[in-house]
């Protein structure tokens, strides 16, 4: 099987590579300058000349604040591209795997939200995911959008890298308690998407496979939770830690407003494709000890949710 994913350093994409290689998956990135999601449409051939069995669409704009003040650029890469693969993905007559987020909610639900849940995202990058979402399911039946959160990985810049490095820059640090989600490794998620599409191409006319499914690790946290996490294994490890205040959304400010509870329940995604995902603990354990074996190098800032 050979999956072509779209984006060149994110974080799922270099975990599928690596869960592919592990798992005798071939899978081939296509991204900028060949494929930029800005201009998506000269890029399109570059996808199909890797002869895919299966279309990852895993790029995307993930700077959720910075989309607040570059809605067009946002769109672009969040909706109108995903649709045009989608298209694509149509033509050449194979399944597509679309990536898309938590943030599609508002976050007032006081439980873990399923895929039937009313949608209501309150920021630019959620609303632009959502009409990705919606231009995918228009372009083909063939697909299955995974609905993720909370990614980090050993990979590109996430909230483990940042907690790592301010952990040895600073005695205390203000983590926001009152945001719950579902932390998730993206190579739990790489895991996930290659038995999504194993079970795509082997039952290329179940229906129960396609369309939306929740995909994020197991348990839950907030990110003061994540926090205390991170500084308590990384201890144990002999890495940095550091002092974690509990505060909330207010005394942290943010350009786009983010939902207090973005739990996800993954159980149709069990139920269905027979993916359980692992839970947080175990896989932030995994990840901090491969990232404590390198040097820890992050450049986003302290705002946990600057991705999603
Ligand atoms: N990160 C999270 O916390 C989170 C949470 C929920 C859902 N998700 C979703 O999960 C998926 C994967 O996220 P991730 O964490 O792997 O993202 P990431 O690490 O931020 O990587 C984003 C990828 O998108 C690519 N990209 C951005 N603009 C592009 C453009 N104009 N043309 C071509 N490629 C472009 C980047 O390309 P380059 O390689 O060229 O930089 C990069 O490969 C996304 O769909 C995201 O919305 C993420």
């Amino acid at each position: 099987m050979r999956l072509v994913v779209t984006g060149k350093t994110g974080q799922v994409a270099t975990a599928l590579v690596e869960r592919g290689a592990d798992q005798g998956v071939e899978v081939a990135l296509v991204g900028r300058p060949e494929l930029d999601l800005l201009v998506p449409e000269a890029g399109l051939e570059a996808i199909a000349d890797l002869r895919p069995d299966v279309i990852v669409s895993a790029a995307a704009y993930t700077a959720v604040d910075k989309a607040e003040a570059d809605e067009a650029s946002a769109v672009a890469v969040n909706a109108t591209a995903p649709g045009a693969i989608a298209r694509l993905a149509d033509r050449l007559g194979v399944p597509l795997i679309h990536l898309s987020t938590d943030y599609v909610f508002d976050g007032r639900k006081d439980a873990p939200y399923v895929e039937t849940d009313q949608t209501n995202p309150l920021g630019v990058y959620g609303q632009t995911k959502l009409a990705g979402e919606k231009a995918v399911a228009a372009a083909t039946a063939n697909h299955a959008i995974l609905r993720t959160a909370w990614v980090y990985s050993p990979f590109g810049n996430n909230f483990l890298k940042t907690m790592l490095r301010l952990a040895e820059q600073r005695p205390a640090l203000g983590v926001v308690d009152d945001q719950i989600g579902n932390p998730t490794s993206a190579l739990d998620i790489a895991d996930a998407v290659i038995r999504v599409a194993g079970n795509l191409v082997s039952r290329p006319d179940d229906a129960q496979l396609r369309g939306i499914f929740h995909m994020a690790g197991h348990g839950d946290a907030s990110w003061a939770d994540l926090a205390s996490e991170i500084f308590a294994v990384s201890a144990t490890l002999g890495g940095p830690s550091t002092l974690v205040n509990r505060i909330g959304t207010p005394d942290y400010p943010t350009p786009a407003p983010r939902p207090a509870n973005t739990r996800l329940s993954s159980a149709k995604l069990q139920a269905v494709h027979g993916v359980a995902m692992p839970d947080w603990r175990s896989s932030t354990r995994s990840t901090l000890a491969r990232l404590l074996g390198k040097s820890v190098r992050a450049t986003n800032s302290i705002h946990p949710e600057q991705t999603s």
